[in-house]
């Protein structure tokens, strides 16, 4: 497309003047997809239309769908390429990036999240502990343009609104030796996703047939492993245990005693609350593909990511800013909750107490689920 040739051209030439040296890259790439804005030339239409007129393609980076939906990439340069991200039901988690670059918001809007990480404890480099503390919490309107750093300069979520939301991204390679692209699970988890290893990976998917074939000798010999495994595979075997006992974290409770034995009770707190979370998110995503309209969308993204309720009344107050914003998420919660759509019964005695708690005052608790899914609304912060 003529346009990507020209920007990628352009990126060429600027970085090449300057020996391609990673750490002025964000800057010129952030400069080229300001100056050159994408909305004014292209359309995610456009670029959909032009990718299925053509016989061949650029080199595709990704062929899967494991981020974006899909990935294209439109131009592949000597020591970069760019990147477009279509987004429809999928969502990011708080992740840092093994990469240097820009991207461009070019349709639809974001809930965008940035993080602090400290380390508390390195098990080793593709599991730490630590502490995730939210720097920033902004909506991202179409049109903006914002730098990647690599590593732990730049560590974000990206929530997307519409469907689909289109990013264009200018990034290099990847950077040389640097540590892996951390995933985080709040509060106080980092995490290779790309992490792999046979033994452990052989390891998980056995306890997953054990307990889907519904193996009476499951339990035994999951709580065996559990107490001669290393922190790192029982941080897997616990988190594969999650999902196929589907009990919620009660379900693996006594799992986490055991490993509380083998490895203390200061880390089994750590996966504990970040498995919580975890779980907490996974229901909160689901649930992206049955809520698809923009303004119920812009709720759950407040409930995914919002901290507490001063952080989710602000961006309501971004997002409407001649409303008020207890109104504003008293209607829209008024409009997803029937036919339980969050999952969680919200009825009247309930919408009551999520509006005087909302407002700052006391309220009753709701049952458990409600007061997990709808924390952004209920809790402080
Ligand atoms: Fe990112």
């Amino acid at each position: 497309m003529l346009y990507f040739e020209d920007l990628g051209q352009r990126v060429e030439y600027l970085w090449q003047r300057e020996s391609y040296e990673e750490s002025v890259f964000p800057d010129i790439a952030h400069n080229v997809l300001s100056s050159r804005a994408p909305g004014e030339h292209v359309t995610p239409t456009s670029i959909a239309q032009w990718i299925l007129g053509r016989t061949s393609l650029p080199r595709q980076i990704s062929l899967d769908e494991s981020f974006g939906q899909p990935p294209v990439t439109v131009y592949a340069g000597r020591r970069f390429f760019i990147d477009v991200y279509y987004w429809v039901d999928g969502t990011t988690m708080i992740h840092q990036h093994g990469f240097a670059g820009a991207f461009h918001v070019l349709a639809g809007s974001s809930i965008h999240g940035q993080y602090a990480w400290r380390e508390a404890r390195r098990v080793n480099a593709a599991l730490l502990f630590g502490e995730l503390t939210l720097r920033t919490m902004d909506l991202l309107p179409t049109g903006t343009t914002h730098r990647i750093v690599p590593h732990g300069g730049f560590i974000h979520s990206l929530f997307h609104l519409e469907r689909p939301s289109v990013t264009v991204v200018v990034r290099n390679h990847g950077t040389q030796g640097g540590p892996p692209p951390y995933a985080y699970l709040k509060p106080s988890l980092a995490f290779d996703p790309f992490f792999q290893d046979t033994l452990t990976t052989k390891t998980i998917q056995l306890v997953a047939m054990l307990h889907r074939a519904g193996d009476p000798a499951a339990g035994d010999i999951v709580a065996e492993l559990l107490d001669r495994a290393d922190l790192h595979t029982s941080y897997f075997v616990l988190r594969r245990c999650l999902e196929v006992r589907d009990r919620g974290l009660a379900g693996i409770e006594g799992l986490l005693r055991r490993t509380a034995r083998a490895h203390g009770d200061e880390a089994v707190a750590s996966l504990r609350a970040a498995f919580r979370e975890d779980a907490r998110q996974g229901a909160l995503a689901r649930l992206r593909s049955v809520i698809q309209q923009p303004e119920h969308r812009f709720l759950l993204g407040i409930l995914r990511n919002a901290p507490g309720r001063d952080t989710a009344l602000r961006l309501v107050s971004q997002r409407y800013p001649d409303e008020r914003p207890v109104d504003v998420v008293m209607r829209l919660l008024g409009e997803v909750a029937p036919e339980k759509r969050l999952g969680i019964e919200l009825g009247r005695e309930e919408l009551d107490a999520v509006r005087a708690r909302l407002e700052g005052g006391e309220g009753p608790v709701l049952p458990e689920a409600a007061e997990s899914l709808l924390q952004a609304l209920l809790q402080a912060g």
